[in-house]
């Protein structure tokens, strides 16, 4: 199965694609994660994206399309994957398509996280992850089970991300309503548009998506 988890910036796309990697076996494909590795490699991509990241804009559409069509040539996404944070513009979209196409794979769903812009601010600034791990945490609605050690390897380092500050959410939002909110009609028009309440608990977005995902 091939899902697009797709939502404004804080929207919970990171979370719940972690969530479904373990429950239902899928690949989760973070263009975010993957521009943020590439940063810290200090690689050629790294170093294109690093200014549009930390502005809070948009990485040029070839980058990001360029390592994407690359991760979906490993074997690992044969079973399915999940794409967060991907696509985030019209011709990301096409793109995909033609990916898709070219190697006779189908876009089961698009779901939708909807939340408003209000609630988005207060989770990211409230976010961190696992140095060792990556696993996601947040100061108020995701704390750790023993405060200061990770859930899911022991870990007791956490960092925050470079541009999750309130001037850099401002404009992700902005261009994520200009840019990336076109893709609802556009998915919407090709039939596999869902939409699930981003605004209620994790655990009950998460159900939402189950109900999403079981129903194919
Ligand atoms: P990216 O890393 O994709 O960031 P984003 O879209 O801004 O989304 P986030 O990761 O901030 O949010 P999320 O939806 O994953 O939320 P999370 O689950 O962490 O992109 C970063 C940058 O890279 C972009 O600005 C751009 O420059 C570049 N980039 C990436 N992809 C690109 C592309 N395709 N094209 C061009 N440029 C690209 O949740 C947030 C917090 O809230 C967490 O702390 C979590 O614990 C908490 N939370 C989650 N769900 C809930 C809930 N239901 N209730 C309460 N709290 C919750
Ligand atoms: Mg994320
Ligand atoms: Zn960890």
């Amino acid at each position: 199965m091939n899902i697009i988890l797709l939502g404004p910036p804080g929207a919970g796309k990171g979370t719940q694609a972690q969530r479904l990697m373990e429950t239902r076996r899928l690949v989760q494909l973070s263009t975010g994660d993957m521009l943020r590795a590439a940063v810290k490699a200090g690689s050629e991509v790294g170093r294109r994206a690093k200014a549009f990241m930390d502005a809070g804009q948009l990485v040029p559409d070839e980058v990001v399309i360029g390592i994407i069509a690359d991760r979906i040539e490993a074997p690992d996404c044969k079973n399915g994957f999940i794409l967060d944070g991907f696509p985030r513009t019209t011709a990301q979209a096409e793109a995909l398509d033609r990916m898709l196409a070219e190697k006779g794979l189908k876009l089961n769903v698009v779901i939708e996280m909807k939340v408003d812009d209000t609630a988005l601010v207060e989770r990211i600034a409230g976010r961190y992850a696992c140095a060792k791990c990556g696993a996601g945490y947040h100061d108020t609605f995701q704390k750790p089970k023993v405060a200061g050690v990770c859930d899911n390897c022991g870990g007791t380092e956490f960092t925050r991300r470079a541009d999750d500050n309130r001037e850099t959410v401002v404009t992700r939002l902005a261009a994520y309503h200009a840019q990336t909110a076109p893709l609802l009609p556009y998915y919407r028009a090709r039939g596999v548009l869902r939409e699930v309440d981003g605004m209620a608990s994790i655990d009950e977005v998460s159900r939402q998506i189950g109900r999403v995902l079981d129903s194919f």
